[in-house]
């Protein structure tokens, strides 16, 4: 049995907090993360705070991340923010194809294909979401499109690039409903998603790590660390909160 991924623990604040409310809401949360030297943990703010967060997070291991970003470098591209620009407010993580982006602004498998490489390229380590919706799981087609959600936005990618990619599980009927996915749903996809990725890097699959996210909780998170193929979590709204986020970064180190 290989040996157990570092955990990550990544907050995603959505379109949360200005850069001010922001700025207060890490002088809090950090002391509180500040004995974690298991586990990786990380904060996405939007844009316009990161780099207020950049500079607070400076000397902690706290890493900074961003939700999005587009697939070229720069140019005539209105309203977008490139990995470049990332790279340089100090991020580290960037979110690719979060369900919302999906749903709500149209976002394919082929654009989360070129944002996965564009991070790639910058130097920055990209977390692909990919999840099945309700509908989707009620038809048992679950498996099936997270495979291809994946095949098709991996495409391309080296081998020697899969130890710095991150997938996140996120079935879309658990974000932000209260219902995470049962620890027994959430190992078979998990394990499948593994499968998977083997087909398409190989041995180097295994340096991938896998987050669950949806409905996490502090109530929720030991259970879900403590499951099958589970190697971090990606926080929503319980993230937005310095007690519960301190909590579930906190979870308690299982075998
Ligand atoms: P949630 O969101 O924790 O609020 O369910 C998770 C996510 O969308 O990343």
């Amino acid at each position: 049995m290989t040996p157990r991924a570092r955990p990550l623990v990544f907050g995603n604040w959505k379109m949360h907090m200005t850069a001010s409310e922001a700025e207060a809401h890490v002088r809090s949360l950090l002391p509180r993360l500040a004995s974690l030297s298991d586990r990786d943990v990380a904060l996405a703010p939007p844009y316009t705070a990161l780099w207020a967060v950049a500079a607070l997070l400076r000397g902690s291991a706290v890493r900074l991340a961003a939700q999005d970003l587009f697939w070229e470098d720069e140019g005539p591209y209105t309203g977008e923010i490139s990995g470049v620009m990332l790279q340089e407010c100090g991020v580290t993580y960037v979110l690719v194809a979060h369900s919302e982006r999906r749903r709500l602004l149209e976002e394919t498998d082929r654009a989360a294909g070129l944002k996965v490489r564009a991070a790639l390229r910058s130097g920055l380590r990209p977390i692909l979401c990919v999840g099945e919706d309700e509908a989707e799981r009620a038809a048992g087609r679950a498996a099936s499109v997270v495979r291809s959600q994946l095949a098709l936005a991996l495409e391309g990618t080296a081998r020697a690039e899969a130890s710095r990619l991150q997938i996140a599980y996120e079935p879309v009927w658990a974000i932000g409903t209260g219902h995470a996915a049962t620890a027994a749903q959430a190992s078979e996809m998990h394990l499948l998603v593994r499968r998977e990725l083997r087909v398409l890097f190989g041995d180097a699959a295994s340096e991938v790590r896998i987050l669950y996210g949806g409905s996490v909780t502090p109530q929720n998170v030991d259970e879900l660390m403590a499951t099958q193929g589970v190697d971090g979590v990606l926080v929503g709204g319980a993230s937005l909160k310095v007690e519960e986020f301190a909590r579930i970064a906190a979870f308690r180190a299982l075998p």
